[in-house]
């Protein structure tokens, strides 16, 4: 059965690992993460982006998940991935998602309160986590100056009054990590890291982590972080097999002969994760 995310990052903030939080949109993907886990012995978590709510749609994406999670040994929860909408949010819990996240980070603050908290309202009575985002976690592409970064940066300050206000389970972060992949290494923030850390005791969330150097990750776990985000390796390793495949044989037509080697790239990629965050062996 689907748990909900609380309950896996409690888990992990007693111990002092990170949960995985993997993007999924189609059945290969489903299955490669789940496969993993159970390989690992790991807590998992599923997520379902805007981009994958388009293509797949939200009902395939749980619908394709409780099937993996029904049969699986390890704990698995299914979440929304940078929510939008208060209408997405419910779709959502309606589906059965046992977690959400909502975006609120384009919003002012008082905006980004009043919206989270609604969700809050609304997510809580069926038993589903929130988490919520503050400070702008950009794309690699934003093309952001160096000196202009930190103004997007979370503030610790403001950290605390928000999940005051809100009362959400879990808060992502801006501290340096950018969606997608990164053009050099990428600086990440820890003073900062360390700051909300001292200023807000809810799990904390480090989106972008897909090119993060694997020490810097066990760094930001140590100063707090608890679930970590990771769509783009995913899609490199599933990709990077199909052209692989393709190129071993360009007449192959059987789409189970190049999806099948791709959904086994992606459990090594996820499995190798999984170690660095400390949550294998851990379900
Ligand atoms: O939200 C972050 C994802 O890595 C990008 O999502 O392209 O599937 O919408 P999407
Ligand atoms: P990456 O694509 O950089 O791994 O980021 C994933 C993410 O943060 C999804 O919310
Ligand atoms: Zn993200
Ligand atoms: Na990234």
């Amino acid at each position: 059965p689907l748990v909900p995310v609380s309950v896996l990052l409690k888990d992990a903030a007693a111990e002092g690992y990170a949960v995985g939080a993997f993007n999924c949109n189609n059945m290969e993907i489903v299955q490669a993460i789940v496969t993993a886990a159970e390989a690992e012995k790991a807590p998992v978590i599923l997520q379902a982006s805007q981009g994958a709510i388009k293509y797949a749609g939200v009902d395939y994406i749980a619908a394709m998940v409780r099937a993996a999670a029904r049969r699986a040994r390890v704990p698995v929860a299914l979440h929304l991935d940078h929510g939008t909408s208060f209408d997405q949010v419910v779709c959502c819990l309606v589906a059965g998602f046992t977690s959400v996240m909502i975006d609120g980070s384009h919003l002012t603050l008082e905006q980004n309160i009043a919206l989270t908290r609604q969700v809050v309202s609304v997510a809580r009575p069926v038993g589903a986590s929130v988490e919520a985002e503050l400070g702008r976690i950009g794309g690699v592409e934003d093309d952001i100056a160096v000196d202009e970064r930190e103004a997007f940066f979370t503030d610790p300050g403001e950290a605390r009054y928000f999940v005051e206000q809100t009362g959400v389970d879990s808060l992502a972060v801006a501290i340096g990590t950018a969606h997608g992949r990164y053009k050099g290494r990428p600086q990440l923030d820890f003073a900062r890291l360390a700051r909300i850390r001292e200023q807000v005791s809810v799990p904390l969330v480090l989106h972008g982590a897909s090119g993060v150097p694997d020490d810097d990750l066990k760094e930001a776990i140590r100063l707090g972080v608890r679930k970590i985000n990771i769509d783009t390796n995913i899609r490199e390793s599933f990709v990077e097999a199909i052209r692989r495949r393709l190129a071993e044989d360009p007449r192959e037509i059987d789409p189970r002969k190049i999806l099948g080697p791709a959904r086994d790239a992606a459990v090594e990629t996820i499995r190798e994760k999984m170690r660095v965050f400390g949550c294998s062996g851990k379900a």
